[in-house]
C-alpha cells in the first residue's frame, strides 16, 4: 500500500522532535505563588502539600535568592497573619503581613517581580473573601476594602496586584483606587475566570482560611459553566484589567483557550494547591512520576494559550525548561 502522509517522519528522532515542536516555553512566564506568616527564623512544611513552606520574612528572603538563582523572575504573595477579625483588617494594614514581607523583600531582592493575591478570606474570622451581610458576603462593602487592600500592597512596593475574591466590579474599584493614588502604570491581573473548587483545599489547609460556614459558591464560578466564564473575562478586561487568569489550571484548559480567543490582553493559568496535592501524593506511592507529570501539565497549559503560568512547581520546572523538555 503506497501512503505519502506519515506524520511518524516528524517524530523519528529527539532533535526532529524538538525542531518541530509547537510550544516552546520560557523560564520568563513562571510565577512561584508563596506563603508568609508572622514570626521570625520559621519555615514550617504544609502538609498536604510536600514541599510548600510558610515562610516568615527573613526566610522568604532565602527562599527569593533561591528562585531568582534557578531563573524565576516573579512571585505570587499570600500573607498568613497572626490575627483575624470580621472585617479582614490586616488584610489592608500598612503593617500587615504582606506589605511588611514587601517592604523587606524589596529591599533585598529588588530585581524580583512581586505581585500579590488581593482578598479578604486568609484575614476575616468567618473566612469569606470580603465582610458579611448576615450569611453572605457584601458585594459592595468589599469593594471599598478590596481597593484599601490593593492600595496598602502598592505603597507598601508589589510590582502588580492581582484580586482573587470573585466580587463584581472590584477590577473597576482598584483601578479607580490606585489611579487616584498615582499608580497609573500598576497591572492589575484579575482571577476573572475562578471557580468554586475542590481544588483549592491543601491552599485552604496552608493558609487557614477555610470558610467557616458555608462555600464561596456565590461569588466563585459553578464548574458546569463556560460562556459565564468569557462573560467575567470581558468584564474584567471591560474594568481595565491588564491580564486575565483561569482557574484552576488543568481541569480548566478548554477555559484557557477559550479566554485567549476572547480577550486581548495575556492570559494566566494557576495550576492551584490540589492540582500540586495530587500529583505530590501519587509520586510518593510511585505511581506516576513526578517530573515528568509536571513538565506535561504545564505544556498543556501553555499549548492551551497561557502567556504566563503559575504554579508550586515553579523552581523546578524553571530547571526542566533549561533542558528543553
Ligand atoms: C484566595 C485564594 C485562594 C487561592 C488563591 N487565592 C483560595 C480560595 O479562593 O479559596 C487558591 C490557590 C490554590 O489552591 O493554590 N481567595
Ligand atoms: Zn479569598
Amino acid at each position: 500500500m503506497e501512503m505519502i502522509k506519515r506524520p511518524r517522519r516528524l517524530r523519528g528522532g529527539e532533535t526532529i522532535r524538538r525542531m518541530v515542536r509547537e510550544t516552546r516555553v520560557d523560564k520568563a512566564s513562571l510565577m512561584y505563588p508563596v506563603f508568609v506568616k508572622e514570626g521570625s527564623n520559621i519555615i514550617e512544611e504544609i502538609p498536604s502539600m510536600p514541599g510548600q513552606y510558610r515562610y516568615s520574612i527573613d526566610r522568604l528572603c532565602r527562599k527569593l535568592d533561591t528562585l531568582s538563582d534557578a531563573g524565576v523572575s516573579s512571585v505570587m504573595l499570600f500573607g498568613i497573619p497572626d490575627h483575624k477579625d470580621e472585617v479582614g483588617s490586616g488584610a489592608y494594614a500598612s503593617d500587615g503581613i504582606v506589605q511588611r514581607a514587601l517592604r523587606e523583600a524589596k529591599k533585598e531582592f529588588p530585581d524580583m517581580y512581586y505581585v500579590t493575591d488581593v482578598c479578604m478570606c486568609e484575614y476575616t474570622s468567618h473566612g469569606h473573601c470580603g465582610v458579611l451581610c448576615g450569611h453572605d458576603v457584601d458585594n459592595d462593602k468589599t469593594l471599598k476594602l478590596l481597593a484599601d487592600t490593593a492600595l496598602s500592597h502598592v505603597e507598601a512596593g508589589a510590582d502588580m496586584v492581582a484580586p482573587s475574591d470573585m466580587m463584581d466590579g472590584r477590577i473597576a474599584a482598584i483601578r479607580t483606587r490606585l489611579d487616584g493614588a498615582g499608580f497609573t502604570n500598576i497591572p492589575v491581573m484579575s482571577y476573572a475566570v475562578k471557580y468554586a473548587s475542590a481544588f483549592y483545599g491543601p491552599f485552604r489547609d496552608a493558609a487557614g482560611s477555610a470558610p467557616s460556614f458555608g462555600d464561596r459558591k456565590t461569588y466563585q464560578m459553578d464548574f458546569h459553566n463556560s460562556r459565564e466564564g468569557i462573560k467575567e473575562a470581558l468584564l474584567d478586561v471591560e474594568e481595565g484589567a491588564d491580564i486575565i487568569m483561569v482557574k484552576p489550571a488543568m481541569s480548566y484548559l478548554d477555559m484557557v483557550a477559550k479566554v485567549k480567543e476572547a480577550v486581548n490582553v495575556p492570559v494566566a493559568s494557576y495550576s492551584v494547591s490540589g492540582e500540586y496535592a495530587m500529583v505530590k501524593a501519587a509520586a510518593k506511592m510511585d505511581w506516576v512520576d513526578e517530573e515528568r507529570i509536571m513538565c506535561e501539565m504545564a505544556a498543556s497549559a501553555y499549548r492551551a494559550g497561557s502567556d504566563i503560568y503559575i504554579t508550586y512547581f515553579a523552581e523546578e520546572l524553571a530547571k526542566c525548561m533549561d533542558e528543553g523538555r
